[in-house]
């Protein structure tokens, strides 16, 4: 089954996606990274993606949709997959309903994590991630067991988001409100959004979304 994380920026997308991926043997796509992997890699999408990301703002519709498609086409996401910060807009949403009845599979669920907005500010700026895994931790919320050393894979080495910034968070807010928010009503006038408190601990989010994907796959 196709499921879809939704959610303003600092929800907790990927840190639940990646704990779904292990759990449930899904494959966890997050436009955001597919996105960064291509501004690390200076393609053309990356290079035009660069300076909209910063300013938090949303990366063209078709420059996404070109991304997701690539990446749903190899055969690892016949597994089924969880997207993460991905559809963002009615245009990809649209987009990814004409993609999954090209291929069959449907969406078991469209998940919102629901968050306060000033949560999210202190959420998004203690973040950073392990530069080995992509493990991601927090400066008060979640630490490494040992300081310092990924309790994943070991390496001492993490990194900080470009986008990570007060000023940028304000406006990845305002794209979220304005540009992503009416999907909640999209997928509800589906049949598959499912509400979930998201203001709650990692744990416990993590329980219930583990009881909503094993009733949607
Ligand atoms: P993207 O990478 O998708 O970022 P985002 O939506 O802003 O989401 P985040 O990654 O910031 O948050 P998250 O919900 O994953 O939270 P996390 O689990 O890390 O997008 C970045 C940019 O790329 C966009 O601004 C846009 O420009 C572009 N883009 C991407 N997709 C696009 C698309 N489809 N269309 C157009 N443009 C697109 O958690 C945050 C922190 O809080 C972590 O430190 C974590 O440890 C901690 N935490 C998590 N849960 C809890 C909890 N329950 N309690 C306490 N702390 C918690
Ligand atoms: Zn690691």
């Amino acid at each position: 089954a196709v499921l879809i994380l939704l959610g303003p920026p600092g929800a907790g997308k990927g840190t639940q996606a990646r704990m779904l991926e292990e759990k449930f043997g899904l494959v966890q796509l997050s436009t955001g990274d597919l996105l960064r992997a291509a501004v690390a890699a200076g393609t053309e999408a990356g290079k035009v993606a660069k300076a909209v990301m910063e300013a938090g703002e949303l990366v063209s519709d078709g420059i996404v949709i070109a991304i997701l498609r690539d990446r749903m086409a190899e055969p690892d996401c016949a597994r089924g997959v969880i997207l993460d910060g991905f559809p963002r807009t009615t245009v990809q949403a649209e987009a990814l309903d004409g993609l999954l009845a090209e291929t069959g599979q449907k969406i078991g669920a469209a998940i919102s994590l629901e968050v306060e907005d000033a949560e999210m500010v202190s959420r998004i700026s203690g973040r950073y991630t392990c530069a080995g895994c992509g493990e991601g931790y927090h400066d008060t919320f979640k630490q490494p067991a040992q300081s310092g050393k990924c309790d994943k894979c070991g390496s001492t080495e993490f990194k900080r988001r470009a986008d990570d910034n007060a000023e940028t968070v304000a406006s990845r807010l305002a794209a979220y409100h304005e540009q992503t928010a009416p999907l909640i009503e999209y997928y509800k006038g589906k049949g598959v959004l499912k509400q979930i408190d998201a203001m709650g601990e990692i744990g416990e989010i993590a329980h219930n979304l583990e009881t909503i994907v094993k009733g949607a796959m």
